[in-house]
């Protein structure tokens, strides 16, 4: 029995900056973030919304049919919103998703959310008339001025793991690895992360080579069994660094394709920046909406990462009709219709950005048109927004 992604969707609010802009406000040549990091633009996270918003204005197109069923809601995030209790709690709440479920948060780093949909695998294949909503959402903040700034950005994507997937089913089995590295971490007392991000760059080809090894062995697989390779995507740059390390395993033409398939599977990431968890999905979504190649029983290999760290390679199969449920027109409008704003009005809202430190503060939001806002936080407490 097939059992895999039916659904997915993302968000990310609605202002961004350039890069090009971000570069000359930094004294930087332009390409070093156009082409050297490979991205465009950025996500500006408003102070009105945060992982929970994000998270429910991803998951509530998706989950509005599914409520009576869906009975397992993980939350993977890296910036949740508070120590103790999970934001998965809030999301099934803005939801109203069924109370007889189970509801939590997963940590670690940017591997939280595949840790959810892998868990979500396992729930769904011994209960097949159930259906699991997992989401990735995070704010990925580095602080002004600083290497990481040209790699932030956020928002967070939504999927529902089913048996009969209209989407993507899960093959085979996953290879994984973790070990201690410290090369991303964000201390308790800090909003910002902190990264030794050459560092990063290394142990993630490290990671990605000895996943894709086993996965290999594992499986008896080679990688002309693969349309495409989607990559966990903190910039874009990254996952070609990752792609490059295997591409000699191709001849010329698969060669050929997979650099065409990835060229797509940067379009939304390169426009949005860093999402954290949600990236490699994001990365994902960005293939099945703009691919003009892909044909149902293609196999994508996923690799996702998270600092500190995590690896995993695991494939999925492209299910039969996948292609009705494209919704590049949704995404797009979205992505077109956000608003860019100036370098010195990004660096006034990243500075404003302590809603997580705040006993008491009410929020304006009245520039903020999502559905889900963060309106106030009283006596420590956060007061969430649904707006028909
Ligand atoms: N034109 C084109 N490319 C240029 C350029 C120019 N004018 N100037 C520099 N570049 C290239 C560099 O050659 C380099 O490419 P390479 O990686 O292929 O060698 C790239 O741009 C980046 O330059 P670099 O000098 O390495 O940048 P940096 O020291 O400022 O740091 C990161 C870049 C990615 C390490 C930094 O932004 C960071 O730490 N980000 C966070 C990453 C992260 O979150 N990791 C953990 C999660 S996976």
């Amino acid at each position: 029995m097939p059992v895999g992604i039916d659904k997915i969707n993302f968000f990310t609010p609605n202002m961004y900056i350039s890069m090009n802009d971000l570069a000359l406000a930094r004294h930087e040549d332009p390409n070093k973030y156009l082409i050297g990091i490979g991205q465009k633009e950025q996500s500006v996270i408003p102070v009105t919304q945060d992982a929970v918003t994000m998270a429910a204005n991803a998951a509530y197109p998706i989950a509005l049919d599914d409520k009576d069923n869906i009975d397992l809601i993980i939350f993977g995030t890296e910036s949740g919103v508070d120590n103790s209790k999970s934001a998965a709690i809030y999301l099934q709440n803005l939801l109203k998703l069924n109370s007889n479920a189970r509801a939590f948060e997963i940590k670690q780093a940017c591997y939280g959310a595949t840790a959810g949909i892998q868990m979500a695998r396992e729930y769904v294949t011994l209960h097949p008339d159930k259906k699991a909503l997992v989401v990735g959402s995070d704010v990925a903040r580095y602080g002004l001025n600083t290497p990481g700034e040209v790699t932030q950005g956020g928002g967070a994507v939504a999927m529902i793991i089913s048996s009969h997937p209209k989407l993507l089913a899960f093959e085979g089995d996953s290879s994984f690895h973790s070990e201690d590295i410290m090369d991303f971490w964000r201390p308790l007392n800090k909003t910002e992360a902190l990264v030794d991000g050459h560092y990063s760059n290394n142990i993630y080809v490290d990671f990605f080579q000895k996943t894709w090894q086993n996965y290999k062995l594992n499986n008896n697989a080679t990688i002309s069994d693969f349309k495409a390779f989607v990559f966990h995507l903190p910039y874009v740059k990254m996952g070609i660094k990752g792609l490059r390390s295997i591409l000699q395993e191709a001849d010329d033409k698969l060669q050929t394709n997979l650099k065409s398939e990835f060229d797509f599977s940067k379009i939304y990431n390169e426009q949005v920046g860093n999402l954290y968890t949600g990236s490699l999905y994001l990365s994902l979504l960005s293939l099945l909406n703009n691919s003009k190649k892909l044909n149902s029983g293609d196999r994508i290999g996923l690799f996702s990462y998270g600092s500190g760290a995590q690896g995993e390679f695991f494939a999925m199969t492209l299910q039969p009709n996948f292609s009705k449920y494209n919704n590049s027109d949704l995404l797009n409008s979205m992505l077109k219709n956000r608003k860019q704003i100036s370098i010195s009005q990004y660096e006034g809202i990243f500075n404003s950005w302590t809603n997580s430190i705040n006993d008491n503060v009410q929020f304006d939001v009245s520039s903020d048109h999502a559905r889900f806002v963060l309106s106030e936080i009283k006596n420590n407490q956060r007061i969430y927004l649904e707006r028909g």
